[in-house]
């Protein structure tokens, strides 16, 4: 197999990925995962499928994507230029790259369901069926006074306002459930209790916005429905289980949140290099073990999350890679994976993702003040998978192609500006009543609306060691390891008797117990509701030189029991010692554990852990990385070394690099290439006003030619 792959990597005759796709095994394995400490495991049909003649099950209804991987079947296809393996990269419609054959027709297995008795192969060239005789019906068109594209967070908060007012919506969203990217994250979310839900999980805020949305029927919403263009006669053209119909609404909502960046290095194209929203996908959404393990580059919110979320789900972090000198999303996020053991390491990059079909290696580096890889310090990792998180980038097309039309759009959400979730459920919320105001409605849109988005967008602040703390070792006072400010106000929201203020800043600044001796009734909400984990409660009441902490807990569950000792260590990831647990309760999810120590250590303690056993890598003195051979185009597999000819000799227009290279005219249509070469153009030392924009045509998403004439 080695060989085989290595022959592959010069552009191959015409039909040789056909047969190197027949001679490459995947083995099938058992990758579900049966217990997790936040998600129940449901009870779903098995059905049967055919993976290249084999007889594979999976869930009926889910990803084919995640049924295919969850068999251990990471290799989707061949390409056919160069015969490189390739499997998922988005899981999210965006980027092509998880094409297989369905039934004969070339399909994007990540937004397919699976059905009983499917037939299914690696991508590969494939002829169309001819059909001797066939049926077609017209296409229906359909008016709404609001369409909204998109049903996470910011288009469900849109569809609510506009709702109460009995406006007739149709809200669609591709997937097969509703609430956008809030179905992917188990942990509890920031931001405002009262306005956004802070303090509870994002699948839940999900289901919470579906069902209030379907309580008005005005409104309806359509999933696995997909928006595939704007027209110049203000129609949009969706397709919905294959049907396809034209709607012409009065106004459009577009709130098609983001695409994730894709990333320029050797190796790049490997299956195993996922981006985070299909790493969550495959663990949270879909409960497939998508690898054993991982690293990841980027350390943003969405990085340092998707780290926590792999751990729940009992995968090993190797390391958390950053280029930047800090890690750019919330303190408390960086601290759960610290005090769990996992390195992270800032100031470096990935250098190259090695392996013989699929990933099985990573080398990263240390970079120095100019960006530059220091040489000597590459490190290679063992790993099967590599979590790319570095960014996202605004869904934009549908909004500028309306605006070019004369339609009156709207957007909300990540389509609009990347921020939190929270602050998506404001701007939903807004362009609802804007949409309102523009149907003629008589309807305000409260001031403090625009402000609070404002406030939930805001970035962290300084990190603030130093703080006021209860001194003495009488009743229940909480301890907060938060040292930085952000959005949230879960743990005031959580205090009923108002012991925990922020400060005059409102929800983020950092919160602080204000209480007196007694004013603490030790009833473990702030504990409990805190989305970074970030409160104990210290109870002096019984022993008050040995008090009783109580840390929440999420992960190890079966590993913690009463009587046992477990580690306690500090805000800094220091072990502090191992103590006896007094006592377990549950509330909700998490687990609040509660161990017993001398007062000294009472307010350093900062979590309970069972720590990762560091991975050390190993040391390779490497020559310079040879970054002009990634691929840049990951449909037509063009390499930044050919794009960056064309620069050298001129070209300034996004347009001119298509049709010299052919990057971006395949099938992702550019979605996932575009910010890359933009990069490369930065590289080139070229100024963003040099460079004309690539026009963007429709269709924005791949659809069979059938479906325009109504075949049946
Ligand atoms: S993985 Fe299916 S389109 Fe990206």
């Amino acid at each position: 197999m080695q060989s085989l792959l290595n022959r592959t990597q010069q552009i191959l005759p015409s039909g040789s990925a056909n047969i190197l796709a027949r001679t490459f095994i995947q083995p099938i394995q058992d990758r579900r995962i049966y217990q997790h400490p936040i998600l129940e495991i449901p009870e779903k049909k098995k059905v049967d499928f055919t993976w290249n003649g084999v007889k594979l099950q999976g869930y009926e209804g889910e990803a084919l994507s995640s049924s295919l991987i969850a068999n251990g079947q990471t290799v989707f296809g061949f390409h056919t230029r160069d015969g490189s393996p390739q499997g998922i990269f988005c899981a999210n419609g965006q980027c092509s790259q998880c094409m297989v054959v369905v039934d004969g027709l070339s399909k994007k297995s990540c937004m397919i369901p699976l059905e009983e008795g499917m037939n299914v192969k690696y991508a590969e060239l494939t002829l169309p069926k001819s059909h001797e005789s066939f049926s077609t019906k017209d296409i229906p068109t359909k008016e709404v006074d609001v369409l909204i594209i998109g049903g996470g967070p910011s288009g469900l908060s849109a569809s609510i306002e506009l709702g109460k007012q009995g406006v007739d919506v149709l809200c669609i969203d591709d997937k097969d459930r509703f609430g956008g990217k809030l179905v992917l994250q188990t942990h509890k979310f920031f931001g405002s209790a009262e306005e956004c839900y802070a303090g509870t999980r994002g699948y839940r805020i999900g289901e919470i916005l579906e069902k209030e949305v379907r309580k008005y029927e005005s409104v309806t919403l359509k999933n696995n429905s997909t928006a595939l263009a704007v027209y110049s006669d203000k129609t949009i053209g969706i397709l919905t289980n294959g049907k396809y119909e034209l709607i012409k609404p009065k106004k459009l909502l577009v709130a098609t949140g983001a695409r994730e960046k894709f990333l320029s290095f050797p190796g790049n194209t490997l299956p195993g290099v996922y981006g985070a929203g299909a790493f969550q996908t495959l663990v949270n959404r879909d409960l497939v073990k998508c690898s054993d393990k991982v690293m990841i580059i980027g350390g943003g919110n969405v990085g340092l999350i998707g780290g926590y979320h792999a751990i729940q789900a009992g995968i090993e972090v190797v390391g958390l890679v950053e280029a930047l000198p800090e890690c750019g999303g919330y303190k408390v996020h960086e601290d759960k994976l610290r005090r769990l053991g996992v390195p992270i390491m800032t100031r470096h990059t990935i250098v190259e993702a090695k392996g013989d079909g699929k990933v099985e290696q990573v080398v990263i580096a240390q970079l120095d003040d100019n960006w530059n890889i220091i040489e000597g310090t590459y490190q290679t990792y063992d790993v099967d998978t590599i979590l790319l998180a570095v960014g996202l980038e605004e869904c934009r097309e549908f909004t500028d192609k309306a605006k070019k039309y004369g339609l009156d759009v709207y957007s909300a959400g990540d389509a609009q500006e990347i921020a939190e979730a929270s602050a998506a459920m404001f701007t939903g919320k807004i362009a609802g009543r804007k949409i309102l105001k523009s149907l003629g409605k008589k309807i305000q849109i409260p001031e403090e609306w625009e402000e609070k988005a404002e406030i939930l967008k805001s970035k962290p602040g300084e990190v603030q060691l130093e703080r006021e703390q209860f001194e003495d070792n009488e009743g229940f006072f909480p301890v907060f390891h938060c040292f930085q400010d952000i959005p949230c106000d879960a743990c005031t929201a959580a205090c009923s008797h108002g012991n925990i203020e922020t400060g005059e800043e409102g929800i983020t600044e950092i919160p602080q117990f204000i209480g007196e001796v007694d004013d603490c009734d030790g009833c473990l909400r702030c504990v409990s509701e805190c989305p970074g984990l970030a409160v104990t409660l210290v109870d002096c009441n019984d022993d008050p030189d040995n008090p009783v902490v109580t840390f929440p807990y999420e992960i190890w569950k079966s590993d913690v029991k009463v009587g046992s000792k477990v580690e306690v260590i500090d805000d800094f990831g220091a072990t502090i010692g191992r103590f006896p647990v007094e006592r377990i309760i549950k509330r909700g999810e998490t687990l609040l554990v509660s161990v017993k120590m001398p007062f000294k250590y009472a307010k350093s303690a900062a979590s309970v852990v069972k720590k990762i056993e560091k991975v050390d890598p190993q040391l390779i003195y490497e020559k310079k990385s040879p970054k002009d051979s990634s691929i840049v185009c990951r449909c037509e597999r063009i390499t930044a070394g050919e794009i960056r000819k064309v620069i050298k000799d001129g070209a300034r227009d996004m347009n001119q690099i298509k049709i010299a290279t052919r990057a971006g005219m395949g099938a992702c249509g550019s979605k996932t290439c575009n910010s890359v070469i933009g990069r490369i153009f930065r590289e080139e030392g070229i100024p963003p006003e040099d460079i004309t924009p690539r026009v963007m045509r429709p269709l924005y998403v791949e659809v069979s030619m059938g479906a325009f004439a109504g075949l049946d």
